[in-house]
């Protein structure tokens, strides 16, 4: 598998130009592109990155990647992530890592999204990984009521939990809040869920990107497959 994703990353890294102003996504399949990315780097390619975490920061600074933030340039040309699930119109579940809000803000403010993945992470419909829906604690069962409200709206249900650090305790994102993943089995209309949750107060970002991926590079037994929006 992780072979696989080292493939997909190598495929998207040909869509990278001198000059580049790039974001830089977060979790393992993103890692193998930032070492690829590092190495051409180091053997002369001009590229400047922002990174989507903090552990995506520490991995460009030890791969040698030069970085900035988007208030020291005006836009992205091209963000190259990773994703929990992809469906045939691109949109995505993203925040399996815990990075969805920095990963959304880089996406938007990129010209073009590339998504790299194995391919287990195609699916005809969204909704098998557990949506993560990123929350500020305070207020959380107000939150909670009306994100149920806003899933009951748009025809899903599902177990919602506060996501757990691997040390028990509550898993904190870089920007202070919390995650809840919520089992959904299928969302049929994402779009409309986005927006749902999206106008909840304090729901601080979701997992859902609609529209965002310019192309997905599935990579699979047989080969890489790249999908264009
Ligand atoms: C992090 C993400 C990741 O891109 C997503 O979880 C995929 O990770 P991996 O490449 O390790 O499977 O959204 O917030």
């Amino acid at each position: 598998m992780d072979q696989l994703k080292r493939q997909a990353a190598a495929r998207a890294l040909e869509d990278v130009r001198d000059g580049m102003q790039l974001g830089l996504g977060t979790g393992s399949t993103a890692k193998h592109f930032i070492e690829l990315l590092g190495e051409r780097v180091r053997a002369g390619l001009k590229v400047i990155g922002v990174p989507t975490s903090e552990a995506t920061r520490a991995d460009a600074e030890r791969c040698g990647v030069p970085l900035t933030t988007l208030d020291e340039i005006d836009h992205l040309d091209l963000t190259v992530d990773g994703a929990d699930e992809i469906d045939p119109a691109l949109n995505l579940i993203k925040g399996g890592g815990g990075a969805l809000l920095r990963e959304k803000i880089v996406a938007a403010a990129s010209d073009r999204m590339i998504v790299i993945a194995d391919d287990t992470k195609w699916v005809p419909t969204l909704g098998r990984f557990p949506l993560p829906v990123e929350v500020i604690p305070f207020g959380l069962g107000a939150t909670r009521r009306a994100i149920e409200k806003a899933f009951a709206s748009c025809g899903v249900s599902g177990q919602m939990a506060v996501r757990k650090a691997k040390d028990g305790h509550v898993f904190v994102t870089d920007g202070g809040h919390w995650i809840l993943d919520a089992q959904l089995g299928r969302i049929e209309d994402p779009a409309r869920l986005a927006e749902a949750l999206s106008a909840i107060p304090g729901v601080v970002e979701h997992g859902l990107f609609i529209g965002l991926a310019s192309s997905a590079v599935l990579a699979g037994g047989g080969g890489i497959r790249v999908v264009e929006r």
